[in-house]
């Protein structure tokens, strides 16, 4: 691995099976940026305990996300990957950066306001959890960080978290962006107006592990609208379509569709055709890597030890800066 190159760092919480808009906003362009910078793929196990969950999945759960970073392309030689919760720097450095975080930047965050609105009185977890997200990146000093659409405020406020300790401190961080132009937000394929997410049951989403039939359901069956037109539901069809059938087949579905010559049942046969296909490898791959899990073992060992190295490192220097050695 080459230090000279810039990092990048992106997470994804262990919360249950993958869905096409996580790989899709997160797993696919870091694959795709992995010979350009040195990057950091974490399972953010801290993060997933800010919500409900069930202690005795957690571990399976963990296991599959590393699962599908793999089989989804990222490769460990050139990667390193680890479980956020074996480098506990990322508490520490969170707890440095939540003494020049104001509460009401935190306030302000939709996850937060959407989190009080559900459970009316949120955990602390939950209100703090776009500090650690800062300190997960800034750990590394991170510069990229590919995530989706719905990660944008999070983003800023690590930036603005960056900028205001080398303001306080001295110059430590290098200020940390989305790498990806047009951050992806795919929509539940059930209800187009909200993002897929896990939360909304699995006919919002399409899982990475769903078979060919469940696929074709789910898409056959996705709201667009009667006549043809660019509902909420047909734009996310075509998005879906841009990202995973090759560009020809994608400007003949648009230009059928701008001369009203194209039909929804069409539109979601090809792109249930192109999903199952692209899904395919990644499904085969995870199958192999469950029979080899002493690798994966091996991998996590490897991934965490590079990790806890750079990530005191940074601790070091941080609390040189702040006074505290
Ligand atoms: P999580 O696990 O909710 O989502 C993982 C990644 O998937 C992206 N994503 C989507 N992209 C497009 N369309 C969608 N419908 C969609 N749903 C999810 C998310 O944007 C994310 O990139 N807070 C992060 C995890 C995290 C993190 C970090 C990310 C913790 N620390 C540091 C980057 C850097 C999250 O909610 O992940």
């Amino acid at each position: 691995m080459n230090n000279k190159k810039q990092r990048l760092f992106t997470g994804i919480q262990p919360t249950g099976s993958l869905h096409i808009g996580n790989y899709l906003g997160a797993i696919l362009p870091a694959v795709n940026r992995q010979d350009e910078y040195d990057s950091f793929l974490c399972v953010v196990d801290l993060h997933s305990i800010t919500k409900p969950y069930e202690p005795k999945d957690l571990r399976d759960q963990i296991k599959g996300v590393v699962l599908d970073y793999i089989a989804g392309g990222i490769d460990p030689d050139k990667s390193t990957l680890f479980i956020q919760s074996h480098v506990p720097q990322h508490c520490e450095l969170m707890w440095l950066l939540n003494t020049i975080t104001p509460v009401g930047e935190l306030q302000r965050m939709i996850q937060y306001k959407e989190f009080k609105e559900r459970f009316k009185e949120p955990q602390g977890g939950i209100l703090n959890y776009p500090i650690l997200m800062a300190a997960d990146v800034l750990l590394y000093k991170g510069e990229a960080v590919p995530v989706g659409d719905d990660q944008t405020q999070h983003i800023e406020l690590m930036r603005d978290l960056a900028k205001k300790f080398n303001r306080m401190f001295g110059d430590t961080f290098p200020i940390p962006k989305n790498t990806i132009q047009n951050p992806l937000r795919i929509m539940s394929m059930h209800d187009p107006d909200k993002k897929m997410s896990k939360s909304l049951g699995p006919k919002s989403y399409i899982a990475i592990s769903d078979n060919p039939d469940t696929i074709r359901k789910k898409i056959m069956s996705a709201v667009t609208g009667t006549d043809i037109a660019m509902t909420a539901g047909t734009k996310n069809l075509f998005t879906l379509l841009e990202q995973v059938a090759p560009k020809d087949t994608y400007n003949h579905m648009y230009e059928k569709f701008e001369n009203k010559d194209l039909q929804y049942s069409e539109l979601k046969a090809v792109l249930a055709d192109y999903m199952v296909e692209f899904v395919k490898p990644i499904q085969e791959k995870r199958a192999e890597l469950e029979n080899n899990l002493d690798y994966i073992a091996s991998i996590l060992a490897e991934g965490s030890e590079r990790a806890r190295k750079i990530a005191s490192e940074t601790i070091e220097e941080v609390k040189q800066k702040m006074g505290l050695m």
